[in-house]
């Protein structure tokens, strides 16, 4: 076997115990942090994240059969089911996650194999990481694998799957960004992603910042019903523009002049939702002029500005996440921070100069606890590669894995 680094190692005892003989590949997905372009998504709009140096991964052998075996070893339990029969499982949540993305990718035509492996993942969970999405996707390039179908699917479209597993499967109506990025980031890169046509370009991370992203560790109990609420009013801002402008599909068709000159089809909260979106779009357009010629205040002062219009007009930060941004400020270092993901509590992501993540890193250590009572988490990061399959054998590849494949476990 090729030598394995000290996560995937603490993993194997697990395989060898539940299934017996050797693992044949990694499934490595990682989670995400989006730097700019917040509920955007869903509106058609543009998004611009990264992935995380934290990741879901599944160590796995393909199996003969439909029957699919997954170990979790954060959660110490086995699931077990079969291809044949994939429905929601009322107990053990996580497996959703599994379940969905093998139920997706079959609506999409593909007759997959079963897998038996042990899944793991360090992305903080329920903090706007996206640890969701990390695990759908490594599911998905496992299953991939099993079915020597890994070519069949095209990035954008893999992500498509995994939305749809949340969306349809799981019961949550998230946007594309999440899968997609874990699907297709690039170490050292941001990834601009147009979530209509979703046409994506990959641009290069300034050299010499990192990002450094705060956990508020308070838990984002009001998220699902305020992000669905706020879906909602978009689509309403949408309807009632459409009175006039028939044109119109999405909020990612109206500029600020448009939404200005028509604001009296919208009731007050409702275009204060649409000039969120409608400005966030184009800041996303301009952090990336600003990230091509590496000017880091710029992208800073657009970040803060997300920030201003997420707490102001889409109402989707806390004093929790506006606490993090300002002790994130505090330091001359911070070019620029804001909350990141959906909002409500998780995290909040900093733009920092290299070579001074560790005043910022002591700043929210300092100033956010004493403010908030909450011990935080700080990761430092840097843009990271997305998705991936390792054979774990010198010249791995499908004949060995069915080699691994026959055994019954
Ligand atoms: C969550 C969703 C994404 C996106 C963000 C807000 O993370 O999963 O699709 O809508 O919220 O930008």
């Amino acid at each position: 076997m090729i030598p394995l680094d000290r996560r995937t190692r603490a993993m194997l005892p697990d395989f060898v115990r539940l299934f017996g003989g050797e693992p044949t590949y990694l499934a490595i997905a990682p989670g995400r942090v989006n730097l700019i372009g917040e509920h955007t998504d869903y509106n058609e709009g543009f998004v611009l994240p990264a992935a995380l140096d934290r990741d879901v991964r599944v160590l796995f052998r393909p199996r003969r059969d439909r029957r699919v075996r997954l170990y979790a070893l954060e959660f110490d339990n086995l699931v077990d089911f079969h291809l044949d029969r994939l429905e929601y499982d009322g107990q053990i949540f996580w497996s959703n996650y599994a379940r969905g993305v093998a139920w997706a990718l079959e609506q999409r035509g593909l007759r997959l194999r079963g897998v038996e492996g042990v899944v793991s993942g360090n992305v903080p969970r329920g903090s706007g990481l996206s640890s969701s999405a990390a695990l759908e996707v490594a599911c998905a390039k496992a299953f991939l694998t099993a079915a020597d179908a890994l070519l069949a699917v095209p990035g954008p479209e893999l992500a498509r799957a995994a939305q749809q597993a949340e969306n349809e499967f799981v019961g949550v109506r998230c946007g594309i960004m999440d899968p997609f990025i874990s699907v297709l980031g690039q170490a050292g890169h941001g990834l601009l992603i147009d979530c209509r046509s979703l046409d994506y370009r990959r641009v290069p991370f300034p050299s010499e910042a990192v990002l450094v992203i705060g956990n508020t560790k308070v838990s984002r109990s009001l998220a699902a019903s305020a992000y669905n609420e706020r879906r909602a009013q978009c689509e309403e801002g949408v309807r009632r523009l459409r009175s006039r402008l028939p044109h119109i599909r999405s909020l990612r068709d109206v500029s600020l002049q448009v939404l200005e000159a028509h604001r009296d089809l919208l009731p007050e909260v409702v275009y204060r939702r649409c000039r969120h979106v409608v400005t966030e779009n184009a800041r996303v357009l301009e952090t990336v002029r600003a990230m091509e010629r590496q000017d880091l205040e710029e992208m800073g002062r657009l970040m803060d500005a997300s920030h201003a219009s997420l707490r102001d007009d889409y109402q989707v930060s806390s004093q929790a996440l506006d606490a993090m941004v300002e002790a994130m400020r505090r330091e001359a270092g911070c070019h620029g921070a804001r909350l990141t993901g959906a909002g409500f509590g998780g995290c909040a992501v900093a733009l920092v100069q290299a070579g001074r993540e560790k005043e910022v890193q002591e700043s929210i250590y300092r100033h956010y606890s004493r403010r908030m009572r909450i011990w935080p988490e700080v990761y430092i990061t840097a843009p990271s590669q997305g998705a991936r399959v390792l054979p774990l054998w010198e010249g791995g590849g499908l004949p060995r894995s069915r080699r691994g494949g026959a055994r019954s476990g």
